[in-house]
């Protein structure tokens, strides 16, 4: 009994089936459950960069229909319920206002009333990586190494940079043949000051990063002055002083050298990597006009000549209060110095016998004094100064006999 009731049941399901199958031969859409649930994909995945290029597929497994009858339709949602249609299956460079619900819909060609529609699939579009531009500096002299770094956000490898310069009307002029990640001036010149920008790119996904933001490297002119100095306060150079010769250029002097040159000589004074030239003992022969060339490279700047002038020493004078005295006579020797000088000491020789100028080291103040002469102070006397804070002298005073 039992048997027999599933036999017949079993038969009953051939019967149905069978008759099916007929139907799908003879009336094509008099079916209403051929269509499955269509599936939307997305390639290359659900998740891209802005740039990919983003495919949308959509497919109803529906075996009995050929798929030219079917219809597809893609939908994005605008907002939650409001949906639009969307015109290609294909949206080329997505950008982030792209992202969000998407789903796809497959109705029969003969009979729109049958349709279906897919799950809904979020597409995630991830932002490009940014740019940075880092400039080694941004204001610099004529001359100066400057370098420009463009780096990308995150872990990325193996792309290519572009690189943008600013003209004068707004536009960015693509460097288009370099694609370096390092944008390298050995020497900039006046012309490389400017706004730049750069971007990278690279072959697969991600394919471009967002551009840097604009740096601004301003480049400066420069100019060479020679400084001499001399150690005297008043500024005056005397034989014998020590001069210096500074030759300084404007902005950053690094791999700079410097000639000094004297108007009245062709040749080349000297070359240093120093600025500065000095003259240990100025002697006459050193009077003159200088000049001095700044010099990286190819690229130099001259200085305007300054004049040297070199002063010869200063006289001393010898002056005794009375040209003739008696023993017990009180004298006082004068020592002057011709010109306006200040803080100088002296020097006291009393000739001997032998022609020799006894030092009175001990003695430095510009009098000399005797409270009652006795006849061994009859000689010679000179006298000359000096100063403790420089190798000056005076010339020496001439020679005094008492
Ligand atoms: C299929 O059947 C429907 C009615 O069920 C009819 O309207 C339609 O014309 C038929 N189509 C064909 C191709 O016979
Ligand atoms: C039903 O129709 C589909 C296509 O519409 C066809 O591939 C299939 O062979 C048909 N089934 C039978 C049993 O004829
Ligand atoms: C980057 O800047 C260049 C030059 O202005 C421009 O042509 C390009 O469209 C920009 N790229 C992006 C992703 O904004
Ligand atoms: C001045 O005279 C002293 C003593 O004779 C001598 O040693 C010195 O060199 C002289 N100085 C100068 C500048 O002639």
């Amino acid at each position: 009994m039992q048997t027999s009731k599933l036999y017949l049941l079993l038969c009953l399901v051939a019967v149905m089936t069978s008759a099916q199958n007929e139907r799908n031969t003879s009336n094509v859409s008099s079916k209403k459950t051929e269509l499955t649930k269509p599936k939307l994909t997305v390639s290359p995945s659900e998740t891209v960069w802005e740039g990919d290029d983003v495919t949308l597929s959509c497919k109803s497994e529906s075996k009995q229909l050929e798929q030219t009858k079917l219809i597809y339709t893609f939908y994005r949602e605008k907002e939650p319920r409001s949906q639009i249609i969307l015109q290609e299956n294909k949206i080329l460079s997505i950008q982030q206002s792209h992202a969000g619900m998407y789903w796809c819909m497959v109705e029969a060609k003969e009979r729109t009333a049958e349709r279906k529609e897919s799950d809904k699939v979020q597409v995630t579009v991830n932002e490009s990586p940014m740019a940075t531009l880092t400039p080694s500096n941004t204001y610099v002299y004529i001359g100066d190494r400057v370098k420009l770094d463009c780096k990308i956000d995150g872990s990325f490898t193996g792309w290519k940079y572009r690189w943008y310069k600013r003209d004068k009307k707004a536009r960015d002029e693509h460097f288009e043949k370099f694609t370096e990640n390092t944008y390298k001036f050995e020497a900039v010149t006046e012309s490389d000051s400017g706004v730049y920008l750069c971007s990278a790119y690279k072959a697969d996904s991600p394919h471009f990063s967002k551009n840097s933001s604009a740096v601004t490297v301003t480049v400066e002119g420069r100019t060479a002055k020679l400084e001499m100095k001399a150690e005297r306060t008043d500024g005056k150079i005397f034989e014998g002083d020590q001069v210096s010769l500074q030759c300084q250029v404007t902005g950053n002097p690094v791999g700079w050298t410097y000639e000094l040159y004297k108007t009245t000589d062709k040749n080349q004074y000297e070359t240093k990597a120093e600025s500065t030239f000095t003259i240990s003992s100025a002697s006459l022969s050193h009077r003159g006009e200088y000049w001095c060339k700044a010099v990286k490279g190819t690229l130099y700047f001259s200085s305007s000549p300054v004049p040297l002038q070199v002063s010869e020493s200063p006289m001393a004078t010898l002056t005794p209060s009375n040209p003739y005295v008696y023993i017990g006579d009180k004298v006082k020797l004068d020592c002057k110095i011709d010109g306006s000088f200040t803080g100088w000491k002296y020097r006291w020789y009393k000739r001997d016998k032998k022609a020799r100028d006894e030092h009175f080291e001990k003695f430095t103040e510009n009098t000399y004094k005797f409270e009652a002469v006795t006849r061994s102070d009859s000689g010679v006397y000179l006298c000359s100064a000096y100063k403790a804070d420089s190798p000056h002298f005076s010339k020496n005073s001439s020679a005094v006999t008492v």
